[in-house]
């Protein structure tokens, strides 16, 4: 049952850096390629608790701009664990009414993974019930430089001009032009910093950094999070009465 009280001062739009991989397999003698495996089953408990928790939108940071500067053999197989990831929850997805998206460069994932990605989105195209953003590839500076080389080809060819840039048509060019502006951030393992993830977007978003590594955080963590946010008055900059 959704919890409507709950639901209704509870953020709407969260977003998870969801780290800590490497250390928890580090902890148990084994390759960090064991930990992003046991993350990865962790992000299905937590897509499956937002319903429930009246979390509509879920973005989730799975690889960053930077992580390509891991060893070959974790990026390989980080890539083909995304693969398989797809392949192995489409069919849950589609079911759970989950609308899945990815933000991020394309341009340097591999042919197969981007057709399976496009194929998710088209399958899961109709649903509604918790919209899950994926950010593959995905680095906030990358995010804004391409939209803002969009908007100067836009402006080349005469469909905009200089006057039409403000944060409203910017926001329309970039990966997540769909998507509200998160509410809360949760970053798992310790860290407390950002690592170019959503920069422009987390403009006025609150923080919870949690000392929690990926792979142990659960739905009931997951939920304790959610309600001690109920509790933050967010001004936006205004003084409020
Ligand atoms: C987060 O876990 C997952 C990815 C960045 C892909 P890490 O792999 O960063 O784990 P730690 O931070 O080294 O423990
Ligand atoms: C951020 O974690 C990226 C993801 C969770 C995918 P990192 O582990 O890559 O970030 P840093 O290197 O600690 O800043
Ligand atoms: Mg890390």
């Amino acid at each position: 049952m959704p919890k409507d009280t709950d639901a209704h001062h509870g953020p709407q739009h969260v977003a998870i850096i969801m780290d800590g991989n490497g250390r928890w397999a580090t902890q148990r003698g084994r390759p960090r390629l064991f930990g992003h495996h046991a993350g990865a089953r962790r992000v299905r408990e937590i897509v499956r608790a937002c319903p429930d928790e009246g979390v509509k939108y879920l973005t989730i940071f799975a690889f960053s701009t930077e992580n390509w500067k891991r060893t070959q053999t974790e990026v390989a197989g980080l890539m083909a664990l995304f693969r398989r990831y797809i392949e192995r929850e489409a069919r849950a997805l589609l079911d759970e009414g989950v609308r899945v998206r990815f933000i991020g460069d394309r341009m340097k994932l591999d042919d197969k993974l981007v057709s399976l990605m496009d194929n998710l989105e088209l399958l899961t195209s109709e649903n509604n019930k918790v919209h899950l953003t994926i950010a593959l590839n995905y680095g906030g500076r990358d995010e804004v430089t391409r939209a803002a080389q969009r908007l100067a080809v836009e402006i080349e060819q005469g469909r905009l001009t200089h006057k039409d840039v403000d944060a409203e048509t910017l926001s329309k060019f970039l990966d997540t032009q769909f998507l509200p502006d998160p509410d809360l951030v949760i970053r798992t393992s310790g860290e407390a910093r950002i690592s170019n993830f959503l920069l422009w977007q987390s403009a006025y978003a609150e923080y919870e950094f949690v000392d929690t590594l990926w792979p142990d955080f659960s739905a009931a963590e997951f939920s304790k999070v959610l309600a001690g946010y109920g509790g933050r008055e967010r001004r936006f900059g205004a003084v409020l009465a």
